[in-house]
């Protein structure tokens, strides 16, 4: 194990001015940052690497992630991309919870104990943090999650209510991260449930008044592996980055199956 440990260090690589981000200096603070590593390159077994580091009050998970890769240990692998909770390439278990490592702060976690860092759970791990999305996108396209509408293309926008609209508000604030279907336990059994993702952007088009093929995603979520294999354990609601109401929303389309009414 190449557990790495540094003496104090400058908190950051970045020199802040005096009175940059609103005046005053930002507070430092020392961490440990434990990450569950895996190369199957390697080792077939995983292992965890800790490193102390000192960061700013203002620093997320992702900040303690980039330091340990641009100054420890390059090999460090995970996902990110926009940095700012839009993309929703970098959700990873952080002290047991899934979480967009961009979205969450170091000061609100316990920094008295090691942070713990490993990839979401359920999906095949390809390196370190770095899991393959494959099975969670096929979910994705199996549910069509695109505009269907019947007859020849309108001259016009398609017309809707402020009223029609909203009643999928939510479920189009999906940035598809996976928290949530990787916090599911029925999708850790087998992986076959289609999983609450799949499901919340099945409902953002079973429930849009522009959307003619309704019908046909409920049929397809009426499967074995559709929604009846919801438990209504409310951890995809937990987990949620965005604050949609995944639980609600899975609700809501297992009612438009038994009445059809959307
Ligand atoms: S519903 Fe929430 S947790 Fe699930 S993929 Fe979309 S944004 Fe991520
Ligand atoms: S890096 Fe884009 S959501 Fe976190």
């Amino acid at each position: 194990m190449s557990t790495e440990t540094v003496e104090k260090e400058p908190a950051s690589k970045i020199e802040l001015a005096p009175g940059v981000g609103g005046g005053g200096e930002i507070p430092t603070f020392d961490i440990t940052l434990k990450v569950r590593r895996y190369n199957p390159e390697v080792s077939d077994d995983a292992h965890w690497d800790e490193w102390k580091l000192t960061m700013y009050g203002t620093d997320r998970v992702l900040d303690a992630l980039h330091k340990v890769k641009w100054e420890h240990d390059g090999s460090v692998s995970f996902r990110r991309s926009c940095a700012h909770g839009v993309c929703g390439s970098d959700a990873m278990r952080i002290n047991g919870r899934n979480r967009l490592a961009c979205k969450t702060l170091l000061k609100d976690l316990d920094t008295s104990k090691p942070i713990l860092v490993e990839p979401i759970k359920g999906l095949p791990v390809e390196k370190d943090l770095i899991v393959d999305m494959e099975p969670f996108f096929q979910s994705y396209r199996e549910i069509m999650p695109f505009l269907i509408s019947k007859g020849h293309e309108p001259s016009a926008e398609r017309l809707q209510s402020a009223e029609e609209r909203e009643r999928y508000d939510d479920t189009t604030k999906c940035i598809l991260c996976a928290a949530c279907t990787s916090s599911c336990p029925v999708f850790w059994t087998d992986g076959q449930y289609f999983g609450p993702a799949a499901i919340v952007n099945a409902h953002r088009f079973i429930f849009d008044s522009r959307d003619d093929a309704g019908d046909m995603r409920l049929e397809i979520l009426n499967d074995k592996e559709g929604v009846w294999r919801c438990r209504t354990t409310f951890n995809c609601t937990e987990a949620c980055p965005r604050g949609i109401q995944v639980t609600k929303a899975i609700s809501e389309v297992k009612q438009a199956i038994l009445t059809r009414s959307v």
